[in-house]
């Protein structure tokens, strides 16, 4: 597991004067430093740029804002050139997008920027990114260098916790922070939404857990249904604070329980469990993957694994994963059916979703065929 704020060492550089400089390093995917840094501004020409950010070596900004955002955009234009053909199989296409992902953020890490002790950014024309930086990173621990593309990130993830996205079915906005799985696609939430509930669930003392909560959208969603109490845990220490912070926001904090003491499951039984692990099959590279990847579908296999002892009778496990990994030559619907054989489950019932978000339909998305094929299934489970 992938920690949420990499300690990493130092990064040092050569000051146009001959004096070093030095500050911490920080990065999100856990990159290590760049061995090799130079001070630029917005003399540097795209060309070059490319070519030493290839060669690996870092870019210090020291210009004006703007021009190093106009930068990272123009490497992003030479990195599209080198799009990846399509493999002879899906799995194969699926694993060249993600190399050409892992080089693009390479490349594109190289161009780096001081933030000063308070997290300020001191660059001309540059906006105030103090809080938002305080948001992802907590308090500031001195000079640190980070690439421009994460701290553009940070921005981008502070502008959405501000804004928040509208849920009625959790009964209000639910608030994203920086590196939590953002619910921005709303069919999974209105299977869970819509689904029968089990008799146990229906009575005002039933008890759910939701593992995984992430901003805990589906725990605020089934309190909204009625369900008397929501225990909701994550191994994310970023997504228990989100939770938390979106229970209080709408008002459920006597009904929600957050718990963060480690275990997928917490004590006890409920009328239902409900869980959506992250969907596909493979290692995250940075903490910010760490809802959409699930190496070797641990946590996939853990909710199966502990969801028979911890069910009342008459209850229910309602697992919420999509195909995508199947039509990415990942996973197969067999093995997925095995693996709830394995964990002595039988399947109640099953409903489905397409999505309606819209990179399902951008065909210059290499993964557009699987995308545009692929259905969201909320599975009822029970003992077998
Ligand atoms: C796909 S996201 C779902 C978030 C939220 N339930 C929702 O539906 O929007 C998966 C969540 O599972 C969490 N997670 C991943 N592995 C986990 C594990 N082994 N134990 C507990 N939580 C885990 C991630 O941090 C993430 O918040």
């Amino acid at each position: 597991m992938l920690s949420e704020v990499p300690d990493l060492p130092g990064i040092g550089w050569t000051e146009p004067t001959g004096e070093a400089g030095a500050a911490r390093w920080h990065s999100e995917s856990g990159l290590p430093a760049p061995k090799r840094v130079i001070v630029a501004d917005d003399r540097m020409k795209a060309d070059k740029a490319y070519r030493l950010a290839c060669e690996g070596t870092a870019l210090l900004w020291r210009g004006d804002y703007q021009g190093a955002r106009q930068l990272l955009k123009a490497l992003g234009r030479r990195l599209d050139r080198l799009a990846p053909k399509p493999g002879s199989t899906p799995a194969e296409t699926f694993h060249r997008h993600r190399q050409a992902r892992g080089h693009r953020a390479r490349v594109l890490g190289m161009l780096l920027v001081v933030l000063e002790e308070d997290h300020a950014l001191d660059l001309r024309r540059a906006p105030d990114v103090r809080e938002a930086c305080a948001q992802a990173y907590g308090p500031a621990q001195g000079r640190t260098v980070v690439s421009l593309r994460e701290l553009l990130g940070v921005i981008g993830a502070h502008e959405w916790r501000k804004k928040g996205v509208e849920m009625p079915a959790a009964g209000g906005r639910i608030h994203p922070h920086y590196g939590v799985f953002s619910p921005i696609r709303g069919e999974y939430v209105d299977l869970v939404a819509e689904a029968p509930l089990p008799a146990p669930a229906r009575l005002t003392t039933g008890t759910a857990f939701d593992l995984g909560t992430g901003t805990g959208v589906l725990a605020a969603v089934l309190a909204h249904r009625g369900l008397g109490r929501v225990v909701a845990t994550d191994s994310s220490p970023r997504a228990l604070a989100c939770a938390r912070d979106n229970v209080a926001r709408l008002g459920l904090t006597g009904r929600v329980e957050v718990v963060d003491d480690g275990a997928l499951y917490p004590p006890g039984r409920a009328a239902l469990v409900v869980c959506n692990p992250p969907w596909l099959p493979a290692r995250p590279t940075s903490a910010v993957e760490q809802g959409v990847y699930d190496p070797d579908s641990a946590m996939l296999k853990a909710f199966l694994a502990g969801l028979a002892d911890h069910l009342e009778p008459a209850g229910e496990g309602w697992l919420i994963i999509s195909d995508l990994a199947e039509h990415l030559g990942l996973r197969t619907r067999q093995e997925l059916l095995d693996a709830f054989g394995t964990a002595g489950l039988r399947v109640v019932d099953r409903h489905d979703a397409r999505p309606r978000h819209p990179r399902a339909s951008d065909p210059g998305d290499p993964l557009h065929t699987a995308r545009a094929a692929e259905v969201t299934s909320l599975w009822r489970l029970a003992p077998a």
